[in-house]
């Protein structure tokens, strides 16, 4: 019916007198800023197609106005073991609790971003979905419960939900045609920095001393055609190998050594250290392995893979597998992102990353950080990477140069408030810095230490407070740094000053947001619920902002 009889062309849609555009809600919660990408591409391809878009960060979401979200598109990631990213827990703990509102009418559909290598994989995205549901609203599209190669079923679940919530009176063909017409100009538009782009290796040097249980590699590295254009707070990522040796490994146990195609392949593509429920699952299909289907049927396979990898798989249960095979129970090696601890301002067109090698031993097996080992052992002044850019909006400096900051980073969350640091050098800013942190010994851990010493001499730095847990007896950490200071703390934060914490997010960050709310008790004599009041507006106004991982 939508169509020229005559010609083929499509009549209607430029014919359609112009309609009210379809009101879309689109709420993201996001940590490392993927499901925040993806919120926006939903955006940009709804406004196309006659919807009004409105994106917004779960941290800014009052869940009373979701009854009046129009349609609703969810994109939540899941975090660590099976939580929220940090910026969205508010708005999930009401969204959860009984005071959440009901939203009869409202059509929706859950986009879920996860890491199968973590045992609740995509459990926030779920939950959600159950939720929303539950509340009385429609689900309008299926849930997808994405790993991290979720770039390409991500773009086709957009596609497919938007269609979904096209307004029911626009006959389909004429909706098809204007997806048909939207899909190039989308490609087109695709962003360069998308890309990864080849970086040379112009400074590779370890922090630690020699006689340190830590390595941390401070590495420079230097764009041909000019940096992008990154700012303080953004991570760069690097694309990285595979241990050569457990690719080798692997390759024997599979049956499938010398097969130089499929070695190169398991180098630079596939994820061979990590290890699923799905990927056993895909193995016994491929292998039709009984004992490894007995360990599927006895309900113990989480427990199995835990700190167990895909070689484990491989050697527990003998199999001789095919390439495809391989390929098919692997996933793509996904990129890791490190925060960026340089500005431009200060090097140009390098970007530096500090990168703590991770090696750690478990079920009698030496294991290692895929990137991290690769940057660490194998990479050397010189050589070539393999990098993407990753911005975060939600990690920056006050736009004010007057205002305060505090800074806590520990081991290297340092990384970025030496970018941070290095800025407001450059541009002069007249506002303090108050920087903690932490690591394990003074005489071998103490990262960038000549650096901030001058910082401190120029007055880049106001103030330094360290921590370092393995100097004596009992352990000491940046919260305590915090607590000690709390009066002080608290007056910094109630002239003004902004608030950062960069590194571990499972323990470190919630502990160091705990000594702030305690902080406030002790400074001000305030009960506990009305100092969680005071971090919580401090976060509000995104005066308090985390990069965890
Ligand atoms: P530890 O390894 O001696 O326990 C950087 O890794 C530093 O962070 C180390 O000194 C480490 O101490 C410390 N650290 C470990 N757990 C922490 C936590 N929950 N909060 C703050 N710092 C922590």
């Amino acid at each position: 019916a939508g169509l020229d009889a005559a010609g083929g062309q499509p009549a209607a849609a430029p014919a359609a007198p112009p309609k009210a555009a379809e009101p879309l809600t689109i709420v993201y919660a996001s940590e490392s800023g993927n499901s925040e990408a993806l919120a926006g591409n939903v955006a940009k391809l709804a406004r196309k197609q006659g919807f009004k878009p409105k994106v917004m960060d779960f941290s800014d979401l009052d869940v009373a106005t979701l009854p009046k979200a129009g349609k609703l598109i969810a994109i939540a990631a899941t975090w660590g073991e099976g939580e929220p990213p940090a910026r969205a827990v508010r708005a999930y703990g009401e969204l959860m609790g009984e005071g959440a509102p009901r939203i009869d009418g409202v059509d929706f559909a859950v986009l879920a971003l996860g890491d199968t290598s973590y045992v609740e994989f995509c459990a926030i995205g779920k939950a959600l979905d159950a939720r929303f549901e539950a509340l009385g609203g429609k689900r309008a599209a299926e849930r997808a419960d994405l790993d991290l190669d979720f770039e390409k079923p991500a773009a086709d679940w957009i596609k497919n939900t938007l269609k979904a919530l096209a307004p029911a009176e626009t006959p389909d063909n004429v909706v098809a045609v204007d997806f048909a017409r939207a899909a190039p100009g989308e490609d087109d538009e695709a962003e360069p920095s998308r890309e990864p782009l080849v970086v040379e290796v112009v400074e590779h040097v370890n922090l630690n001393s020699s006689r340190s249980d830590k390595e941390t590699i401070h590495l420079a590295l230097a764009f041909e055609d000019g940096a992008p254009a990154y700012e303080p707070g953004d991570s760069l990522e690097i694309f990285p190998e595979n241990d050569p040796q457990l690719v080798d490994e692997i390759l024997t146990a599979a049956g499938l050594s010398g097969d130089e195609a499929l070695r190169k392949a398991l180098l630079a593509e596939r994820d061979i250290t990590t290890l699923s429920a799905a990927t056993i699952e895909r193995f016994v299909k491929a292998t039709g392995h009984a004992d490894a289907q007995k360990l599927i049927d006895s309900g113990e396979v989480r427990a199995w893979i835990e700190g167990r990898h895909l070689i484990d798989l491989l050697a527990t249960f003998p199999a001789t597998l095919t390439p495809e095979h391989l390929t098919t129970i692997t996933r793509p090696l996904p990129p890791r992102a490190y925060s960026i601890a340089s500005s431009r301002k200060e090097v140009g067109d390098e970007v530096h990353l500090a990168i703590v090698a991770v090696r750690y031993e478990t079920h009698g097996r030496a294991r290692s950080g895929v990137a991290s080992v690769h940057v660490a052992d194998r990479i050397r002044d010189g050589a070539k990477l393999r990098v993407r850019l990753k911005p975060n909006r939600h990690f920056r400096l006050p736009q004010d140069p007057a205002a305060d900051i505090i800074m806590v980073g520990p081991g290297t969350g340092v990384a970025p408030f030496r970018a941070f640091v290095q800025e407001r050098r450059a541009i002069e800013a007249p506002g303090r810095s108050w920087l903690f942190f932490g690591d394990r010994h003074f005489l071998h851990d103490f990262l960038y230490q000549l650096e901030w010493q001058e910082a401190l001499e120029e007055g880049a730095l106001t103030k330094i407070d360290v921590a370092f847990s393995r100097d004596q007896p009992e352990k000491v950490y940046v919260q305590d740094r915090i607590t000690h200071n709390a009066k002080e703390l608290v007056s910094w934060l109630e002239g003004g000053a902004y608030f950062y914490v960069c590194g571990d997010a499972k323990n470190m960050a919630k502990d160091v947001r705990a000594a702030v709310v305690r902080a406030y008790e002790t400074a001000k004599g305030l009960n506990p619920a009305d100092a969680e009041a005071q971090v919580a507006a401090l976060e509000r106004s995104h005066r308090y902002q985390q990069d965890v991982y």
